[in-house]
């Protein structure tokens, strides 16, 4: 996914009117949540950290701050809220699309003291514009679908300054719990069938759901088999012990070149020392663990060992059939286990843990079809480029997806545990380049039944 540019707003989308109460109590809850996170991740380095570059791949944190307070100003206070500019000045500075990565350093930003006081005065704001604003009437009010925008344009820089948590060198800054273990792994069966014949892809009534997640739409979908679990770090050392890196014939062209010129040889942030794999995560130095679902892995990767393994990566629409498909109901569910909201027991979702649980683990959250782990945990691969579904409209800016379709972006599904549930549905789509390595990414495969 990328940063948001200044809002262009355009176009109605279809969304259920809601009970207005409850709406904006969703939205300050989801709005809070989100704030709560932004300041854990922001507050547990010092000054010289936030305004450093940890990588020219990712902004400086405190870029990351100001941005989601100027967002919000652009879109809560200044377009719904209808009020004047608080910081005109700035907004420059905080366009995406204006200023790559890497030259945001050399910006004259907003200094930590002040990025943070902006961010909470906008906030502050914010939630007046909430408590006054009737959610409905205008398209971007309805279902309060601008504050949901907010609240997950928020958590998605969450996500991208947890990745600069992780590439930044020195010692841990941040810590957490550990995620439940896999009570009945050994049980499991490897793959799982899923019947061939239509579903529905996609949604016409989450409200909160973005452009590309809609509209629902019918697909037809030949059976197939897939992965029970994400595969695990133990799978994927066999595929390096096996001369995965070595041998051109797994590769796609362009992998096998970024192999070459990269000269990779395992997962990012994985090295060898005496005979041992291990990682470094968040600051810690650790064997890498075998039955976790392996991690920091591009597109190329993923297909490459996909081939090794005598399959494939799932497509976009298998991945999401697996995930939705209720075949007793005849219908697809918002989630694998059901409608209701993710909770600790059935997904790894919000930063609670800073790893993916063991394959296996989270057995309320599996699907119809038997599939675990499908949402949270890890970012997976697909198959299939980013492309808009039949009856896309671009809502509420063009930048937000229509740029990006194409055959450049591949597309993930179903989250990390690095997202937040406001920002992780079983509609929701993420797209990155196949080269991309520094997300928490990984994958499953799938066969043709
Ligand atoms: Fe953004």
């Amino acid at each position: 996914m990328t940063d948001s540019p200044a809002p262009s707003p355009i176009g109605p989308q279809s969304a259920d009117t809601q009970d207005a109460e409850v709406l904006r109590e969703r939205a300050v809850a989801a709005l809070l949540t989100a704030r709560e996170r932004t300041t854990l991740l922001t507050d547990s380095v010092d000054d010289h950290e936030l305004t450093a570059q940890h990588s020219p791949l990712m902004s400086p944190l405190v870029w990351d701050l100001a941005h989601i307070g100027n967002q919000e100003e652009l879109w809560l206070l200044r377009d719904v809220g209808g009020r004047e500019a608080m910081r005109p000045d700035i907004d420059g500075l905080y366009d995406a699309f204006e200023h790559p990565r890497a030259a945001r350093p050399s910006l004259p930003l907003l200094a930590p003291a002040e990025a943070r006081s902006y961010a909470a005065e906008v906030r502050g704001r914010a939630l007046d514009v909430l408590g006054s604003t009737p959610l409905g009437g205008r398209p971007l009010l309805r279902s309060g679908f601008a504050f949901g925008m907010i609240a997950q344009h928020e958590q998605q820089h969450d996500e991208t300054m947890l990745i600069t948590h992780q590439l930044r060198t020195g010692p841990a800054a941040l810590s957490a719990p550990e995620p439940p273990g896999a009570t009945d792994a050994a049980a499991l069966p490897a793959e799982v069938l899923v019947p061939g014949g239509t579903f529905t892809m996609g949604t016409s009534t989450e409200p909160w759901a973005l452009d590309n997640e809609r509209p629902a739409h019918r697909r037809e979908v030949p059976g197939f088999l897939i992965d029970t679990a994400p595969v695990t770090c133990a799978a994927y050392r066999a595929f390096i012990e096996d001369g995965g890196y070595t041998e051109q014939r797994w590769w796609a062209p362009e992998g096998w070149a970024m192999v070459r010129e990269h000269e990779l040889k395992a997962p990012l942030f994985w090295h060898r020392d005496a005979g041992q794999w291990l990682r470094r995560r968040f600051g810690v130095t650790e064997p890498v663990p075998a039955d976790e679902p392996v991690l920091h892995v591009s597109w190329y990767e993923a297909d490459a060992y996909a081939r090794w393994a005598g399959r494939r990566l799932p497509t976009e629409a298998e991945w999401e059939k697996a995930a939705r498909h209720d075949p007793a109901a005849g219908r697809s569910r918002r989630y694998p286990w059901g409608d209701e909201d993710p909770t600790p027991e059935r997904a790894n979702l919000g930063q609670r843990h800073l790893r993916p649980a063991p394959a296996g683990a989270y057995a309320a959250g599996r699907s119809p079809s038997g599939a675990g782990q499908l949402i949270g945990d890890v970012w997976e691969w697909t198959s299939s480029d980013f492309l808009p579904y039949p009856g896309f409209a671009p809502f509420p800016y063009r930048e937000y997806s229509e740029v990006f379709f194409g055959p450049g972006h591949k597309v993930l599904r179903g989250g990390s545990f690095a997202v937040d549930a406001v920002a992780c549905r079983g509609t929701f789509r993420n797209w990155d380049l196949p080269v991309r390595r520094q997300i928490f990414s990984g994958f499953r495969t799938a066969r043709d039944a």
